[in-house]
This record gives structure tokens, sequence and C-alpha cells, in this order.
């Protein structure tokens, strides 16, 4: 089955009016001859501003995070439904700086996974294993554990409405990229595991990897079997760099 190719790029906390302005522009006018689908994940006030320039754009948009309530009492938190209002088709969950900085626990994810699809999000849900837990030779539990908590929470059909990335925390934000092999192993046990419950849905969902992706070493991960795009942190804040990432997919 083909499934589409997709760059999404997390801004993080990065940006302000005016740089993202040039940016979104940029990406706006750079989508000829993409074929990729493509989107970015801006911090929540900045969502108006890329709405506003990224309307009837091949360019998706989303957030970096939500809160798994729907209303009430949450201060500094946000929902779906406000997202939403804004266009957002995208929520990330489960980043790996949410969960090493902010307390987002396998439990937490989970319910975040399920708030954004009862909302009408996509979630893209971030999987990934440590250095040490690389080294100790559990990655393969590590990222099971971590979709299972899904699985068990929202069920296997959920993942139909879904994108997952794998973004091994090691890779993040280092310039040390997992290796196109190193990262097919990875994703295709993961096509696996989600396979297992469901086999249409294992090899319709889109499996993302991120991790130190620049135009130089997109289009070989990009390349292999169960890699189906990237989830782009600091090559996303330069358009060149973003443009060729799409390019490349
Ligand atoms: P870098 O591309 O900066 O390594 O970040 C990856 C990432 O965390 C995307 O969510």
């Amino acid at each position: 089955m083909a499934r589409t190719k997709f760059v999404a790029g997390n801004w993080k906390m990065h940006g302000g009016l005016a740089v993202n302005l040039s940016l979104l522009n940029a990406l706006r006018g750079g989508m000829a001859g993409v074929k990729a689908q493509v989107a970015v994940c801006a911090p929540y006030p900045y969502l108006a501003q890329v709405q506003s320039v990224l309307a009837g754009s091949p360019v998706g948009w989303g957030a970096q995070d939500l809160s798994e309530h729907a209303q009430g009492a949450y201060t500094g938190e946000v929902a779906a439904g406000m997202l939403t209002e804004f266009g957002c088709r995208y929520a990330i969950v489960g980043h790996s700086e949410r969960r090493c900085y902010y307390g987002d626990t396998d439990d937490v994810v989970a319910a975040k996974f399920a708030a954004a699809l009862a909302g009408g999000l996509v979630p893209i849900l971030c999987i990934g294993e440590t250095l040490a837990e690389r080294e100790a030779n559990i990655t393969a539990e590590v990222v099971t554990r971590q979709l299972e908590a899904v699985l068990n929470r929202s069920g296997v059909a959920a993942l139909a409405g879904a994108v997952i990335a794998y973004e091994p925390v090691w890779a993040i934000g280092t310039g040390k990229t997992a290796t196109p092999a190193q990262a097919q192993a990875v994703h295709a046990l993961i096509r696996a595991r989600v396979a297992r419950d469901n086999a249409a849905i294992g090899a319709g969902v889109q499996i993302l990897y991120g991790g130190s992706v620049k135009p130089g070493n997109a289009a070989e991960l990009f390349g292999q079997a169960d890699i189906d795009g990237g989830l782009i942190g600091g090559a996303s804040l330069v358009a060149k760099d973003f443009l060729g990432i799409c390019a490349a997919a």
C-alpha cells in the first residue's frame, strides 16, 4: 500500500511575529512541486498568525501539545476545541521534551491522544528511547510500551486517524541522526506492533522519523520501507532547509 509522505515541522519554543511571517510566506510560496503532505506545529500564541498566512495553501498546521481535558479549571492549558478554532489539523502528543521536562507519562500521553482525536485533531504521537535505553538494548520494549499505552486506551482503530513519530531522544537536536537502517528497524517493529492488532491499519499508518533530519540526510531516511516522512525540529525554522526536506520527501 502506498502511503503518502508527510513532513511536519515542530518549531518548539522558537519564533516571533516577524520571523514567523517570513518563514510562513516562504513555505507558502515554496510548495510548487512538493508532493508530500506538509505541516508546521507552532507555539500556541502564533496559531492565529499561522492560520492567517497559510489558509488556502497546501501547508497544514497544528499545535505542539494540548490538554487531556476538553475544558475546565485547568490554568495554563489549551483544549483541542480551541486549537480547531484556529484551523489546526494536528497536535503533537508525547514529544520527548514533554515527557522529560513536564512529566507527561505514558498515561497522560494516552489521555492527550484521546482528547486530540475526540476534538477532531490528528494526533502526532511521538515515541522513542533515550540513549541509556538504547545502550541497555531495551529500545523495542520502550517504544512498544509507549505505543501500547495508546493502543490500550484508544484501541487500534484510533490509529487510523493518527500519525506516529519515532524520535530517538539521543538524536534530537544533537546532530546525531539514527542511521537509516537503525531508524528503519524501529519503524518496522512499530508497524508490526500496530499490524498485530489490525493488519490494514498497520500497513496504512504514517510513521515519521524525527531527530536531526536535514536536507542532506532526508532522502535516504525517507527512502526506507517503513519511514513515511519526518518530524523536523531545528531545520524547520529555516525555510530553505525545511523546503529541501519537503522536496526530498
Ligand atoms: P531536531 O530536528 O532539531 O533534532 O528535533 C527533532 C524533534 O524533536 C522534532 O520533534
